[in-house]
């Protein structure tokens, strides 16, 4: 079998890019340079690498207004330096006001845990998301239906991974400076396009405990705050 040829194969990406910057300088010729000065994004994202998902259009913001983490299943992992540094200079440069954790239904790594097939490297990186299964088996093992059991997880993943955020300590540090930082968990809906609160925003230590209680009581009775 003869290899496919795929050299050429991001020449339809160069068009469109050449297509998009010129849209972009008819409706705002100074666009590019005003961007190229300098980034001033309120928002730091942290959600999954999934192609379905992708932060500036859900958001409906253009580029410079979102400073974007991405990985497997949306994960914060406090040994992670590549998400450390990512929510480090996000608060301490940029001085972003929100950061917004964001799963979403029909994650790949969710099912992948709930399904118990174990991949190599990924394995080890999906443990945090097992971590997150085995403090909330008892409920999650009283689910039926095998899809509200992979939402379910979807859901408590993202709620824990602003657990995991609060505790951070540039996170810390900047509410005890008294910086404005408000964390949120959200999850993204494939299915409609929709994004929506898992749990009221967080934006003092104080509230911790309290607050994770609320927002996993909100999860398993299926209301989400307005
Ligand atoms: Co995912």
């Amino acid at each position: 079998m003869s290899k496919k040829d795929t050299s050429d194969g991001l020449r339809p990406l160069f068009e469109n890019n050449r297509a998009w910057a010129k849209r972009m300088l008819k409706t705002d010729p100074a666009f590019f340079d005003r961007l190229a000065q300098q980034q001033a994004p309120r928002y730091l994202w942290i959600g999954c690498s999934d192609s379905r998902v992708p932060a500036n259009q859900i958001i409906g913001l253009p580029p410079g207004e979102v400073f974007v983490h991405r990985n497997v299943a949306n994960l914060v992992v406090p040994t992670d330096l590549n998400c450390l540094t990512v929510v480090e200079y996000a608060i301490e440069v940029l001085r972003v006001e929100h950061i917004m954790v964001v799963g979403h239904y029909g994650c790949g790594g969710v099912q992948t845990v709930l399904s118990g097939q174990r991949l190599g490297l990924s394995g080890h990186w999906l443990h945090h998301v097992e971590m997150v299964r085995h403090t909330h088996a008892k409920q999650l093992d009283a689910i039926e239906q095998p899809q509200q059991l992979v939402d379910r997880l979807c859901e408590l993943n993202a709620l824990e991974q602003v657990s995991q955020l609060c505790r951070l300590p540039s996170v810390m540090n900047a509410w005890k400076r008294e910086q404005a930082l408000t964390l949120h968990g959200l999850i993204y809906d494939i299915h409609d396009g929709l994004l929506r609160k898992l749990a009221n925003p967080v934006s003092s230590p104080p509230d911790l405990a309290r607050w994770r209680k609320s927002a996993l009581k909100s999860i398993w009775s299926g209301k989400s705050p307005r």
